[in-house]
């Protein structure tokens, strides 16, 4: 293959759980304990380009124009590896990775970094899959990178198997006009990432409970979507993000991801709901910030609030996102040959 033209580029982007993954039923394959659904976030993405060349040793990677840590580079590098044994390929690959988010915002770039790789080193090998295929290549990456392929609303059910753990939209974008304001109250990285906490996930005596009650809990943030019932939505993510947050103190060794004013944010979107009639809650991933998931209309009187409530909170805000989808193929410092 003339490596000239093994070039793609593909942008995704992120997206936050209302139910959530953690915990795996197999850690290698990334078959998560149980189905997960989440909203993708417009305004958060990762594009991503990969150049297939033959004249290399080993990959590279830049991560926002800079070398990227030994750990990321690992991962990225299995990734490839389990790209080319699963696409039939022996090239090396160059990736130049670019987030439109500050990465020290303490922001979680997995699932959009994963969701863009895998579409860009597929496409640029000239290999059409479907949208299940890719989604399923991304989850062995990052398993929430899985849900960042199809757009709006999606639904990632649990499988026993490679192919038929895979994402899909249930509702588009434009469905449902929610925002995701997101408190940054800490812009550290996280001591203990995600991949160590699944493993621990079922150390908890929590997790099988939690695990064994996720579907009645998809079924309901299902039905809130469809019906655009706010309220129902509401209590459903605060439970089930309260429940992940559970395990995780619990497991061994505990992880506690909250901070003071991590829970001064809970406390206080709760009052705005339960007091005020905000159509405002709370949800939080791996890390101290909290995602404060709201009606459109409600958005700016949510971050005026948060502003308000500490000068250490700075805010992101999100729209609902699409899926991801491929570009023309940035070349930097030479034009693009994408015959
Ligand atoms: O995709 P991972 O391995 O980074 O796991 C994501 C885990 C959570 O963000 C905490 C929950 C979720 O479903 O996104």
């Amino acid at each position: 293959m003339a490596d000239t033209y093994n070039i793609a580029s593909a942008r995704a982007y992120s997206n936050i759980a209302f139910i959530k993954y953690w915990g795996n039923r197999d850690h290698l394959l990334r078959l998560p304990a149980n189905s997960s659904l989440s909203m993708n976030l417009s305004a958060l993405h990762t594009t991503t380009t990969v150049r297939w060349l033959a004249d290399m040793a080993v990959d590279s990677l830049t991560i926002n124009g800079e070398a990227p840590t030994v750990a990321a580079l690992r991962r990225v590098q299995a990734h490839l590896d389990m790209l080319r044994r699963r696409l039939g390929t022996t090239l090396r690959a160059q990736v130049d990775s670019r987030n439109n988010f500050p990465m020290g915002a303490g922001i979680a770039s997995s699932a959009s970094a994963f969701a863009a790789l895998t579409m860009a080193a597929v496409a640029a090998l000239h290999q059409q899959l479907s949208e299940r295929e890719l989604s399923a290549l991304a989850r062995l990456g990052s398993g929430s990178a899985a849900r960042s392929i199809p757009g709006g609303f999606v639904e990632w059910r649990f499988a026993n198997t490679h192919e038929d753990s895979t994402a899909e939209t249930i509702a588009p974008a434009d469905h449902w006009h929610l925002v995701d304001v997101i408190a940054i109250v800490s812009h550290q990285h996280k001591r203990v990432g995600s991949t160590a906490g699944h493993a621990s996930a079922s150390s908890s005596i929590f997790q099988s409970a939690r695990v064994e009650t996720a579907a009645a809990r998809l079924k309901e943030v299902k039905q809130s979507i469809a019906q655009r019932d706010f309220e129902l939505l509401a209590q459903v993510v605060e439970a089930d993000s309260n429940l992940m947050h559970a395990v995780m103190m619990t497991s061994r060794p505990p992880l506690f991801y909250w901070q003071p004013l991590t829970l001064a944010v809970m406390e206080a979107v709760r009052g705005w709901r339960e007091d005020e009639g905000l159509r405002v809650c709370y949800t939080l991933d791996a890390g101290p910030n909290v995602h404060c998931i709201c009606a459109a209309d409600d958005a700016q009187t949510v971050a005026d609030r948060l502003s308000d409530l500490s000068p250490d909170i700075d805010i992101l805000r999100s729209g609902v996102g699409g899926g991801a989808v491929l570009l023309p193929p940035v070349v930097r410092g030479r034009a693009a040959c994408t015959k």
